[in-house]
């Protein structure tokens, strides 16, 4: 298959090039910044075939010491290949060109101006025959001469590297792209995959089909049937185990294991600690239930995870004991089943993958890796190869259209994500059961609220806190001591960084009063107006 390599330095939007790319129809591909190019794509296991490559940014100043550089296959390779901000001042640097820290940082929406070059021999060789060759950069066709890009850089090119030209500037003649005169070699300072750049997509169209000429065979459909070959031929006739948490990846895979393997071998287990929202277990089991699923098994493990908590307030202290208590209560599950030989199926994500020579630059950054919770059991079968994770080649939004693909209803798909110790990090100080069922009910009413309001898939995430103070307040003629619930909602591309969703006062107001009107207990309703950074999505 086509695939476009991305070669990571760090940047926090390595991922997102990936996604867009692969919203082109092209398969891609992160691999550490100094991997070797392009042998590797000859070892590589998916047996990949590479038509172009791109660069990724990096927090990093070109300079520094510790800068990560290319291996120097890399400036070997015939393969086209595109700098974006780190990765175009990288290519200048090593190619005797200059870079340098602007006076202020570049940051947010700037325009770009497109130049017309002039016509050099090379350009008269790629015209066709009897056109003028063109002025402008083919990164550039049919993109109108000016455009409002994203940028996110400190230091800025000064001067191009040997053989290098500038193709497009911002404001101030500050170099914005580059060509290579000779080779096939791109640079863009800004970020054509953040999506506030306009026309963002058409560049990266440019590249990927105008330059590198990759045909487009990346799809859902055929990724389920490559999957499902795959994963018939390394379960053969063993049982197969899934934990089940409620969230779309492990429903996702369940549904997919289902598909794919005979029922019967299909073994899910859904461990219910008492810490998951209104109404999801049931709707949880219902759904696999209709999937076919025959051996499904809920464990009730509400007053356990209850008594455990009982007592503790310090956040990392109910993370581990929650994590603590899941590992202990899955290993017992897992004996009392009596499949010791089963592989174990997990719904691991492309991004939930950090490991150098896992398929992820070492330096890309994840959400789920720090938060997962790492068993002996699961340690144990990936020590024996007894491990499949069918979606480690997916992004979020690509694991959802599978769903889709698989018949899951959107209830489930679209569903925002879920941390793992559930509500047990949005009570804030001690969780009782009390304030358990205080915060469900206010989280329904404000999930309900969102969708009714049409908001909920704007929203990445959506979720009620409830905070360890009260206030008094008034109902009717009675002085009233309530719980204080702060709503938290927030845009994202991957929850590494996200911004406030700006809700109109209108809907703020509405849903405070739904929230106070039908939950008595409580009094007040505050809105969380901070992003992350500072903050982040979660409260503990
Ligand atoms: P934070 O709070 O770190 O959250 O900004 C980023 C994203 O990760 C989710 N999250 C978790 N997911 N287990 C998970 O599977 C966890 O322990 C966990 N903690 C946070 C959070 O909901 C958000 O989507």
């Amino acid at each position: 298959m086509d695939t476009i390599l991305i070669l990571d330095y760090g940047s926090q939007y390595t991922q997102l090039i990936g996604r867009r790319v692969r919203e082109l129809g092209v398969y891609t591909e992160i691999l550490p910044g100094d991997t070797a190019v392009p042998t590797v794509g000859h070892e590589c296991a998916t047996k990949n075939h590479y038509v172009g490559i791109i660069l990724s940014g990096s927090p990093y100043s070109a300079y520094d010491e510790s800068a990560p550089k290319p291996d120097p296959s890399l400036y070997q390779t015939t393969l086209p290949v595109l700098g974006i901000c780190y990765g175009i001042q990288r290519m200048t640097v090593d190619s005797g060109g200059k870079v340098a820290r602007g006076p202020e940082r570049e940051y947010g929406k700037k325009p770009v101006h497109i130049l017309e070059h002039e016509v050099l021999k090379h350009d008269l060789e790629d015209a066709s025959a009897g056109q003028e060759p063109s002025r402008i950069d083919p990164l550039f066709a049919g993109i109108p001469s000016e455009f409002s890009s994203w940028m996110s850089h400190g230091d800025s090119i000064v001067s191009p590297g040997n053989g290098w030209r500038v193709i497009a500037e911002s404001e101030g003649g500050i170099p914005a792209a580059l060509a290579h005169e000779t080779l096939p070699r791109w640079g863009v300072q800004f970020h054509p995959e953040v999506s506030h750049c306009e026309h963002g997509l058409d560049i990266l169209r440019s590249f990927v089909f105008g330059i590198c000429k990759a045909t487009p065979s990346w799809s859902m459909e055929t990724y389920l049937a490559e999957i499902s070959q795959d994963i018939r031929a390394r379960v053969g006739q063993s049982p197969v185990l899934l934990l089940i948490s409620g969230g779309v990846d492990s429903t996702v895979t369940g549904a997919l294991i289902l598909k794919i393997l005979d029922p019967e071998k299909v073994y899910l287990l859904y461990i219910d600690t008492g810490l998951m929202r209104q109404g999801e277990s049931e709707e949880v089991m219902e759904n696999l239930k209709r999937l076919g699923a025959r051996h499904l098994f809920r464990v009730d493990a509400e007053s356990r995870f209850l008594s455990a908590l009982k007592g503790k307030t310090d956040p990392e202290d109910k993370r581990r004991t929650i994590g603590d208590l899941f590992v202990q209560i899955q290993e017992e599950e897992v004996a009392r089943l009596g499949i010791p030989d089963a592989i174990l199926a997990q719904g691991t994500l492309y991004t939930d993958l950090i490991e150098s020579g896992k398929g992820v630059g070492t330096k890309a950054q994840t959400i789920k890796s720090h938060h997962n919770v790492k068993s002996p059991l699961i340690s144990a079968k990936r020590a024996a190869g007894l491990v499949i994770e069918p979606l480690d080649r997916l992004y979020k939004d690509e694991v959802r259209n599978l769903g889709r693909l698989l018949g899951l209803p959107e209830s489930i798909v679209s569903r925002h994500p879920f941390p793992g110790p559930g509500l047990g990090v949005r009570i804030l100080g001690e969780v009782t059961k009390e304030k358990c069922d205080i915060l469900r009910n206010a989280d329904k009413v404000y999930i309900d609220e969102l969708h009714n309001r049409g908001l909920y898939n704007k929203i990445w995430q959506a979720f009620c806190v409830l905070l360890p103070v009260r206030a008094v307040g008034v109902a009717g003629d009675e002085r009233t001591y309530g719980y204080v619930v702060a709503l938290r909602a927030v845009v994202s591309e991957d929850g590494m960084t996200a911004s406030v969703y700006p809700f109109s006062p209108e809907d703020l107001v509405a849903i405070s009063s739904a929230i106070t009107n039908r939950n008595p207990s409580v009094g007040r309703v505050v809105y969380d107006i901070s992003s992350k950074p500072p903050a982040t999505i979660e409260w503990e």
